[in-house]
This record gives structure tokens, sequence and C-alpha cells, in this order.
């Protein structure tokens, strides 16, 4: 369950319709090498990454306890997101073609907004992927889904999302509550920006 931004944009019908459109189009492999809609085949990859508590731990969005049936549903359910235009889930895969991380990006189309959440296989954590590759996403996010405002969650306590978050550019708005899938609620940091603010900031 993914909590939609603060701030509420209405979109025109074109404009959700062609933000729906864009979902339901978007190639993984323009957002970067090994990247892969998940499916079916990467639940098992999917359980093993996610079992890791310093990978799932600091998310809020994701099903508990990690199970095969939970993390299948979860899947299934971001398959019809997809179909719907209002999501999207990504693995990245490593060399060996195991799942090594994941991208999940929850698109609200009628407000032009989206969200990201995602994390990486615990090795490959802090070498400085993190911050280019969420830097990437969030432009792509603007530019190829055509949305016009991120908003990002993350927990008060997760130094690295907060460093790449503000590197990025996204203006601190805070403190929120976030609900978990078990229904106990999180406060959370809680960041926005535009995308003209992207814009401005890459001279786009
Ligand atoms: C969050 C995550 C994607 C970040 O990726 P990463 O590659 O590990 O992070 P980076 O190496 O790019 O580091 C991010 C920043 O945090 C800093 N950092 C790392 N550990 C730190 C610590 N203990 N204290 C302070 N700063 C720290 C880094 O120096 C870097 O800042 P800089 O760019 O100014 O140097 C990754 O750690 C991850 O998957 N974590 C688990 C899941 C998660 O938290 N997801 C995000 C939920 S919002």
């Amino acid at each position: 369950m993914s909590t939609p931004p603060k701030t509420v944009l209405h979109a025109t019908d074109e404009e959700a319709e062609a933000i729906r459109d864009a979902v339901r189009a978007a190639d993984p492999a323009s957002l970067g090498p090994r990247r892969a809609r998940a499916d079916l085949s990467h639940v098992a990859g999917l359980v093993a990454l996610l079992h890791d508590e310093a990978v799932s731990g600091p998310i809020y969005d994701l099903p508990r306890p990690i199970t095969p049936d939970s993390v299948t549903r979860w899947v299934a359910e971001a398959q019809a997101q997809a179909l719907a235009g209002e999501g999207l889930l990504f693995v990245t895969l490593d060399e060996a073609g195991e799942v090594a991380g994941y991208s999940k990006i929850t698109v609200w189309p009628e407000r032009a907004s989206a969200e990201l959440a995602g994390a990486m296989r615990a090795d490959a954590q802090n070498q400085g992927q993190g911050g280019a590759g969420a830097a990437h996403t969030f432009g792509w996010m603007f530019e190829t889904l055509g949305v016009e405002l991120i908003g990002l969650t993350a927990a008060i306590d997760n130094v690295r999302s907060a460093k790449l978050i503000e590197a990025a550019g996204f203006r601190p708005m805070g403190e929120r509550e976030v609900t978990k899938p078990d229904g106990t609620v999180r406060r959370s940091l809680y960041w926005e920006m535009i995308h003209e603010e992207w814009r401005q900031r890459h001279r786009l």
C-alpha cells in the first residue's frame, strides 16, 4: 500500500491518459542494463533478496511476512497495476541472472504524481550505486512517464536514503505517517520534487 504525495495536483483527462499509456509502454531497458519487469519467474529471487532485513527492513510498502505466497501476490498485483498504467515493478539482475535489486514505482495518473521505492542486495550497498541509480530513475520517471510530481518517503533513521534523496534535489517536507500493509503506522521523513525543479537542475 503506497501513500500518495501530500501535494495534490490535478491532471486533465488527457494528461492522465498519457501517463497511463507511458506506464503501460515503459521499457525497463530504457532505465538501465539488466532491468526487467518483474514476473512470476522472479518470485524466488525476490524472496531471497527481500528476506534480508538489510534490504527490506527500511521499506514500508512491502508485503509482510516475506514468503513465496506474499511475494507472488505482490508481483501479480504489480502486473495488474502496470496494465492499468498505475505502477511498475522492475527487477535488476546481476551478471549471473540473479535478482540483485528492485524498483517499485507507484503512479497516480489523475494527480500526475508518482512515488519510488527500492532496494539493492546488501553486497551492492554503500558503493555509491544507489545514489546514481536513484537520480537516474527520478529523471526517467519525469521524462519517460511524464509525471509532474514525485513524493518520497524514508524511515526516520534511514540516513543513506535521506542523503541520496537530498543530493538529487528533493525538498524536505517534514514528516508524515505511512501505513504498512499490516495496518501499522510508521512515522517517516518526506520529500517532494516537481518536474520543473528537475528541469532547472538539469538545465533541460
Ligand atoms: C538506500 C540504498 C538504495 C542506497 O544505496 P547505496 O548504494 O547503499 O547508497 P550510496 O552508497 O549511494 O550512499 C548514499 C549516501 O549515504 C551516505 N552514507 C552511507 N552510509 C552512511 C552512514 N552510515 N552515515 C551517513 N551517511 C552514509 C553515502 O556516503 C552517500 O552519501 P554521499 O553521496 O554524499 O557520499 C541502499 O542502501 C539500499 O538498498 N538500502 C536498503 C533499502 C532502503 O533503504 N531503500 C530505500 C527506502 S526509502
